[in-house]
């Protein structure tokens, strides 16, 4: 079966040393796993160790690369400190860093606890910072370095059921804009990746579960859910030589789901 990782060339991150938070599963699992198959030495981190043992010796198994896994709750700023500096004693140095932990469930905001809300936020965007802020001094050292924030497309509409996640994301679409500006200078490149609905995902289960993702799938032009390999080749092209220039940018990835207006009882045809 093609992929579309193998479109690059084997070596295109072969030097690079990432840092993938959420990289024990589903997309972001994929993202560590490309960056490895194509050269990089990789560090997983989220909060459940054999999850992350598991996921790294398979990825070694395939890649051949330096793959290790450190346990962090991305809330936590001297857990993710730790991850840090366990990633440069292992791995060398840091010049790239993907925050894609992140939490989510369906919730209307007129039942969705205080505490609710804060957890979503704290995962996502305040997450998004604390590793970041973290790692500014090593992606400064390394140079050509990269931090690469995964959101979504929630905020671009009002998404029910999704006040706490799309708060979240947006502020991490703002913090890709920030950084970039702040960071260009350092030889840090800051962007973002907002994927659409990927099948075969946590989140697919959690927000789009039985019937609700037979609708969903009529609102996508590509008709058909993305997967995560297509998320991983859009994080390695941003990693990549190839988008040197590419700084502050969100890349959008689904299938045309957010430029579709969901016209009323209107199919695509
Ligand atoms: P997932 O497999 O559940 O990924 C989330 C990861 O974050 C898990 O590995 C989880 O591991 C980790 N995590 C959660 N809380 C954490 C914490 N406090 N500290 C450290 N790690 C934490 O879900 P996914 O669907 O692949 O989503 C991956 C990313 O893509 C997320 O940023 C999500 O918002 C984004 N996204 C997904 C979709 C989709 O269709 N799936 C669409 C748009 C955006 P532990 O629970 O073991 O800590
Ligand atoms: N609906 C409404 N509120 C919910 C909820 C749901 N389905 N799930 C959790 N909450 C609320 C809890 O009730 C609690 O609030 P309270 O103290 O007022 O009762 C608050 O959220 C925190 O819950 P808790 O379970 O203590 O948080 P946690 O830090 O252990 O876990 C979650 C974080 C809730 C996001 C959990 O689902 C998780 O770990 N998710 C990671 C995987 C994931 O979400 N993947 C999809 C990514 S798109």
């Amino acid at each position: 079966m093609p992929s579309p990782l193998d479109v690059f060339r084997g070596d295109v991150l072969a030097g690079h040393v990432a840092l993938v938070t959420g990289g024990g599963s589903g997309i972001c699992r994929g993202i560590a796993a490309a960056y490895a198959r194509l050269g990089a030495d990789v560090c997983i981190v989220s909060r459940k160790q054999d999850v992350l043992d598991a996921a790294a010796a398979e990825i070694r198994a395939a890649t051949g690369r330096k793959v290790i896994g450190v346990a962090a709750d991305v809330r936590k700023p001297d857990e993710v400190a730790r991850a840090i500096a366990t990633t440069i004693e292992q791995l060398g140095k840091l010049d790239t860093v993907v925050n894609g932990a992140a939490g989510n469930f369906l919730a209307p905001a007129a039942g969705l606890s205080p505490n609710g809300f804060r957890t979503v936020i704290d995962i996502d965007l305040n997450g998004t910072f604390n590793v970041a802020r973290a790692a500014f001094e090593a992606l400064q050292k390394a140079g050509d370095s990269l931090v690469l924030n995964i959101s979504a497309t929630l905020h671009y509409h009002g998404t029910p059921l999704q006040i706490h996640a799309s708060a979240a994301k947006a502020g991490v679409d703002a913090i890709t804009k920030n950084l970039a500006v702040e960071w260009g200078t350092f030889g840090i490149r800051v962007c973002g990746i907002a994927p659409g609905p990927i099948a075969e995902t946590e989140g697919m289960k959690r927000l789009a579960p039985g019937e609700i993702d037979k609708k969903m799938m009529a609102g996508i032009p590509a008709r058909r859910f993305g997967t995560i390999d297509e998320i991983a080749a859009a994080a390695v092209f941003l990693r990549s030589p190839a988008a040197a220039y590419v700084t502050g940018h969100v890349l959008v990835v689904d299938g045309g789901h957010c430029v579709a207006t969901p016209a009323l009882g209107m199919s695509f045809g």
